[in-house]
C-alpha cells in the first residue's frame, strides 16, 4: 500500500486553484469544543439533518464522520470559495475555531442504521475488499478499513484521521462524489490528490456496485480525536 501510495503522489501533479495545495500527511489533531459546535449548527442541519443524518440522500450525512476529515472538508469548501458549491457561503462567515467546534460535535453524534442491510456478497463488497487487478481498481478497504469505518490504523496517528469513515453513507453522495474525484482536475489537498488516482480507474457501473453496498453498511461508533497513545 505504501508504494501504491508513493507512485500516486508521485506521479500526479498537484492541481491546485487559488488557494493553493494542502499537505495533509503531517496534519494535526482537530480539537474543538461539541458543546459549543452544537450552538453553531442550526442552518446546517436543514440540509444535513438532525444531528447529521441526512434525510435528503444528495445530501451527505455528517453523524460520527471522523472530526479530522470534517475539519479539513469545512477548510477546504471555505479555502477555494467555488461559487458552484451550496457549501461555500454556508462556511465564508466561520472562523477556524468554529469550524473545529462544528467537526467534533458532528464527529460525536450517532450514525443512523442503514434503511437497508448488507450483503456481504454483492459485488460491491467483493470489489471494496479485493479490487479488481484486470480494472486497476486497488482494493477501498486498505485506506478506508474492512468494513468501512475509516483507516485501519485509525487512532494510532492524526493523520488518519482525515481518512473518511464511508460506511452508512448515502449512495447517492457517495456517486456523485467518486465521479467528480474521477471527473473534476480540482485537487487541492495530498489526500484528494491520491482518490482522484483511485477514481481515475472506477466505471459508473464499478462506483454504482461500490456506493450501494457503503450505503447499506452500518457506521459502528461515533468518532473523536486527540486520544492518540
Ligand atoms: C443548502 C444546503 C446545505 C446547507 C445549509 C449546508 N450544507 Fe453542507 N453540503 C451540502 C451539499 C449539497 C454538500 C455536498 C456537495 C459538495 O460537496 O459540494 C455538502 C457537503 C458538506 C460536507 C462534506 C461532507 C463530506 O463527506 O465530504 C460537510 C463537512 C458539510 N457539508 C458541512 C456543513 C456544515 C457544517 C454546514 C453548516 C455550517 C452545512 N454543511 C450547511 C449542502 C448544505
Ligand atoms: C491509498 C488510500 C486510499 C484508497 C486505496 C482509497 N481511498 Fe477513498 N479516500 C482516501 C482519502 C485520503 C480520502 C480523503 C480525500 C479528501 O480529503 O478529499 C478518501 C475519500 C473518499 C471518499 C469521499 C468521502 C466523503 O465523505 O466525501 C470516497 C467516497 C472514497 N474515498 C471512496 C473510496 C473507494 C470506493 C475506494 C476503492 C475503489 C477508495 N476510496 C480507495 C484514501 C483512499
Amino acid at each position: 500500500m505504501k508504494r501504491v501510495l508513493a507512485l500516486l503522489l508521485f506521479s500526479l501533479p498537484p492541481l491546485a486553484g487559488a488557494g493553493g495545495f494542502v499537505d495533509l500527511r503531517d496534519a494535526p489533531v482537530v480539537a474543538g469544543d461539541a458543546a459549543a459546535g452544537a450552538a453553531k449548527v442550526a442552518v446546517c442541519v436543514a440540509c444535513h439533518g438532525a444531528e447529521g443524518n441526512a434525510a435528503v440522500t444528495a445530501f451527505p450525512a455528517l453523524a460520527a464522520q471522523h472530526p479530522g476529515y470534517l475539519y479539513q472538508s469545512l477548510a477546504g469548501f471555505r479555502r477555494r470559495a467555488d461559487p458552484a458549491s451550496p457549501m461555500t457561503p454556508q462556511v465564508q462567515s466561520l472562523g477556524d475555531a468554529d469550524l473545529r467546534d462544528i467537526a467534533v460535535y458532528f464527529a460525536s453524534r450517532r450514525r443512523s442504521a442503514p434503511a437497508v442491510s448488507s450483503a456481504a456478497d454483492l459485488p460491491g463488497a467483493r470489489l471494496f475488499r479485493d479490487g479488481d487487478a484486470a480494472r486497476g481498481i486497488v482494493p477501498c478497504q486498505g485506506c478506508h478499513g474492512a468494513t468501512a469505518q475509516g483507516h485501519p490504523l485509525h487512532g494510532t496517528a492524526p493523520r488518519y484521521d482525515y481518512y473518511p469513515a464511508l460506511a452508512a453513507q448515502s449512495a447517492d453522495y457517495l456517486a456523485a462524489r467518486l465521479r467528480r474525484y474521477r471527473d473534476d482536475g480540482q485537487v487541492d489537498t495530498s489526500n484528494a490528490l491520491i482518490m482522484r488516482g483511485i477514481a481515475r480507474n472506477l466505471d459508473d457501473a464499478a462506483i454504482a456496485e461500490l456506493a450501494a453496498w457503503l450505503a447499506a453498511t452500518p457506521r459502528e461508533s461515533t468518532s473523536t480525536s486527540g486520544d492518540y497513545p
